[in-house]
Parts: C-alpha cells; sequence; structure tokens
C-alpha cells in the first residue's frame, strides 16, 4: 500500500501509511488504542473505502473495491470483536466462509469441519455458536476466514481474550499456516506471541506509521515506548 489515509470526520484514523507485505511474510502491526490499526485493516479489506492512496494485491489494484470481490482473490480479515451468528452452529458458521467461495452445501459443510479441526473446535462443531467462550470466538472467527481459502490473512488482535495455553496453540497453528505458503499480517497487543511469530513490526501511533523493522528494534525503538507510555490504556504500557 501507498500512501494511504481515511478519516472519520475530523479525525485522521490513518495517514499516508505505506507498507510492503511479501508473499510467506508475517507482518505484526502494533501501537496503542486508536492508532488506526483496525482501520487500516478495513481499508485493505474493503469494509471501508480509502481517501487517498492506492493498495495492490498480487499486482492488482484493489483500493475501494468490495469486500466480498477483495475475498474472492484470497485476501481475508477477521474481526476485532467477532460476532458469530448465534443462532447457528459452529460448523454452520463456518460454513459461510466456504459458502462464500461458491461451493455446493456438502462442500462447504466438509471444508467447514477440516477447518474445525485445523483450530481445534471440531468437538464444538455441532454446540450453538452463542456457547463460545472469548478465545473459541477467535478460533471459529479464524475458521471461517480459513474456510474461503485465502492467501493472504489479515488478523485484528488474534491472541485477545485467549487463554495461556491456547495461545501455545494459536501460535503453532499460525506458524503452521505460514510453512503451507499463507501470508500473515496480523494486529497484536500481546507483544510475546508478536516476538514468537512475527518477521517485521511495524508500529502506528495517531494514524501514523513510527517505526518499522524486527520486533526487537521495534518495541525498544524510544519513539514505540513514549507512544505506549502517553496512551491512556495502562495494560498496555
Ligand atoms: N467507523 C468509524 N467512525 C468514526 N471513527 C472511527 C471509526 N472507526 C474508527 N474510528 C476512530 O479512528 C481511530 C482509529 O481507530 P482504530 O479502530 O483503527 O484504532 P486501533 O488502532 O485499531 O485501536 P484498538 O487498539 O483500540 O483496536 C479511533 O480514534 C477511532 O475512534
Ligand atoms: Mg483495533
Amino acid at each position: 500500500m501507498r500512501g494511504l489515509s481515511k478519516a472519520f470526520g475530523g479525525l485522521q484514523a490513518v495517514r499516508a501509511i505505506s507498507f510492503d507485505l511479501a508473499a510467506g511474510e508475517i507482518l505484526g502491526i502494533i501501537g496503542p488504542n486508536g492508532a488506526g490499526k483496525s482501520t487500516v485493516f478495513s481499508l485493505i479489506a474493503g469494509q471501508e473505502r480509502p481517501d487517498a492512496g492506492d493498495i495492490a494485491f498480487e499486482g492488482r489494484a484493489i483500493g475501494g473495491l468490495r469486500a466480498e470481490s477483495i475475498a474472492r482473490r484470497g485476501l481475508v480479515k477477521t474481526f476485532q470483536t467477532s460476532r458469530p451468528f448465534s443462532s447457528m452452529t459452529f460448523l454452520e458458521n463456518v460454513m459461510v466462509g466456504a459458502l462464500a467461495r461458491r461451493v455446493g452445501l456438502e462442500r462447504a459443510r466438509a471444508v467447514a469441519m477440516e477447518q474445525l479441526v485445523t483450530v481445534g473446535l471440531a468437538d464444538q462443531a455441532h454446540s450453538p455458536a452463542a456457547w463460545a467462550s472469548t478465545g473459541q470466538r477467535k478460533r471459529l472467527e479464524i475458521a471461517r476466514a480459513l474456510a474461503t481459502a485465502p492467501r493472504l490473512l489479515l488478523l485484528d488482535e488474534p491472541f485477545g481474550g485467549v487463554d495461556r495455553p491456547s495461545i501455545d496453540a494459536l501460535i503453532r497453528l499460525l506458524a503452521g499456516l505460514r510453512s503451507d505458503g499463507m501470508t500473515l499480517l496480523l494486529i497484536e497487543h500481546n507483544l510475546d506471541a508478536v516476538h514468537r511469530l512475527v518477521d517485521r513490526v511495524l508500529a502506528m501511533h495517531l494514524g501514523e506509521r513510527i517505526a518499522e523493522g524486527t520486533p526487537q528494534a521495534v518495541t525498544a525503538d524510544p519513539r514505540v515506548v513514549q507512544a505506549y507510555l502517553g496512551a491512556s490504556e495502562p495494560a498496555h504500557a
């Protein structure tokens, strides 16, 4: 992406953000609350239209396209706050992702089951999604995204609310996806998970990019430390 900007009324949520992502890479985006991270994701995945800037995926311009058409090109995102269809089962929720590929119902059911196995939720397949814990909702969201067969997966805080043992399992899952050739872009506040998973980190603050580099270099960068210390959320500092 090049020069990506987005304002909401008088608030400049994203200001001239540019970065590249190589195939098979895992890039992390960090930054305090309100930095504009989720907005960058919405711009890439087509939930919001950029005011300015260009986005290309596999050599083709996708800026301003609709989310469904971007998803069909192999780029999909998970939501920071996932809202599964609570009247449907885990399996049916994941089938929604599979059906976005315009496959038949039986094929969608098989793909969905496969992805529930991948994220470790197979035993919940026929439970109502309304019963899902926070950690299960995160994994359900990932399964639904995987069912669309993405080549680039955008994960908005995949470790948020996930308990310690499940974090290790989730790191193994994401590292495995990358080994299978998937490219990952993730927003994360859990810096330990970021250190263990990503190749490169981009730090944002107040809509701008303030640092980029290895996890070690970026988390030690004085501008990044200052951004977190000045942030209103003490837990993140
Ligand atoms: N649809 C919207 N309408 C108005 N303002 C918005 C909208 N979406 C985001 N914002 C504002 O834009 C800014 C950036 O929000 P964004 O959600 O991208 O931040 P973030 O870095 O993801 O924060 P967090 O870590 O809390 O998730 C915030 O000030 C937010 O209130
Ligand atoms: Mg966010």
